[in-house]
């Protein structure tokens, strides 16, 4: 019994790499996830899985795994792996962290700029033909140069968005469970508590990973801290913030703007009163997709489980 399912159509050049260690089953969809319930069959006589996000890995899944030996998830984050069970049951858990972390940040990065200049709106107001003169104010926004930006999470995607900060002359705060004296030094970024991050900032730019620390802790009491022109930008996860408090915070004017690369419910539900926000940017969860990028994180997962059926170290193990 040597079975290795990839749960999404990824190119046949990596697939290959599989074939040559077992046989490899693949739901050959691109934007369609396996069903819970194939996912679930296959698995009993899987020795390995190339996952997603979209699969979710909790004790039901690996009760049923009774031969899995690793896990290789096409993401940074996680929070769709019940880590504990897992390791209880010594199965390696692995993820795809720095291969990503600068196209990541670069999204995160564009997000700040087209909120602050209002890009999306203004494409929108060409393309609808309303553009009849120059205006004195005609969508002025606001200037991410000179701001003070509030970074929750560095790590290593909050140092690369740090990084690019360094031509716009801002004032970098950052929260995070601890210290980043790199950070510091490196990007002059002062560490505050999260209330003072909130209060400061011009941008708040979450990075932060889903966990039950940072669930929901974007809520209406952190919205009103914030300073009633401040932006908020999250490319984390979107349980990290309640969005019918985001929704509250807009609609009343208790912040500006938002730019949200990740939702609890992806995809969005089109009726979503966030996508009526001429104020709000949503882009699919594509903070990693540059092809470069998406190619290094399916060969890295790839990678890891010819390491951990070869019975050596897994390259980036997860740890609880
Ligand atoms: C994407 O969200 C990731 O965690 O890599």
């Amino acid at each position: 019994m040597n079975k290795i399912i990839v749960t999404r159509q990824i190119p046949q050049k990596f697939i290959s790499q599989l074939e040559d260690i077992a046989e490899v089953v693949v739901w050959n969809e691109s934007l369609i996830p396996m069903p819970r319930d194939k996912f679930l069959a296959e698995v009993q006589d899987a020795i390995a899985c190339f996952i997603t996000l979209n699969e979710t890995i909790d004790e039901t899944c690996l009760a049923n795994a009774p031969h899995l030996k690793v896990i290789a998830n096409m993401a940074v984050g996680y929070d769709n792996i019940d880590v504990n069970i897992a390791k209880q049951k010594g199965i390696i858990v692995t993820n795809t962290p720095e291969v990503l972390t600068e196209t990541t940040a670069e999204l995160a990065f564009t997000l700040m700029l087209a909120t602050a200049r209002r890009i999306v709106e203004a494409e929108k107001y060409v393309q609808d033909g309303q553009w009849k003169s120059w205006g004195p104010y005609l969508l002025s926004g606001k200037d991410v140069y000179g701001s003070t930006i509030g970074i929750f999470g560095m790590g290593d995607i909050g140092k690369a968005f740090a990084k690019r900060l360094k031509g716009f002359d801002t004032n970098i705060l950052y929260h995070n469970r601890s210290r980043h004296e790199d950070a510091e030094r490196d990007y002059n970024a002062s560490f505050v508590s999260f209330e003072e991050l909130l209060e400061k900032s011009d941008f708040v730019v979450c990075t932060a990973p889903l966990t039950d620390e940072t669930k929901y802790k974007f809520n209406a009491e952190a919205f009103a801290k914030m300073k009633t022109d401040a932006i908020f930008i999250n490319i984390g996860r979107g349980a990290i913030v309640n969005e019918n408090d985001l929704v509250h915070a807009l609609n009343t004017g208790q912040i500006l703007a938002c730019g949200l690369d990740v939702l609890e419910q992806e995809p969005i539900d089109v009726e979503h009163p966030l996508l009526k926000m001429p104020n709000v940017v949503i882009v699919p969860h594509i903070g990693s997709a540059s092809e470069y990028t998406r190619d290094r994180m399916v060969q890295l997962c790839v990678d890891n489980i010819k390491a951990v059926l070869n019975n050596e170290p897994a390259i980036t193990p997860v740890s609880s």
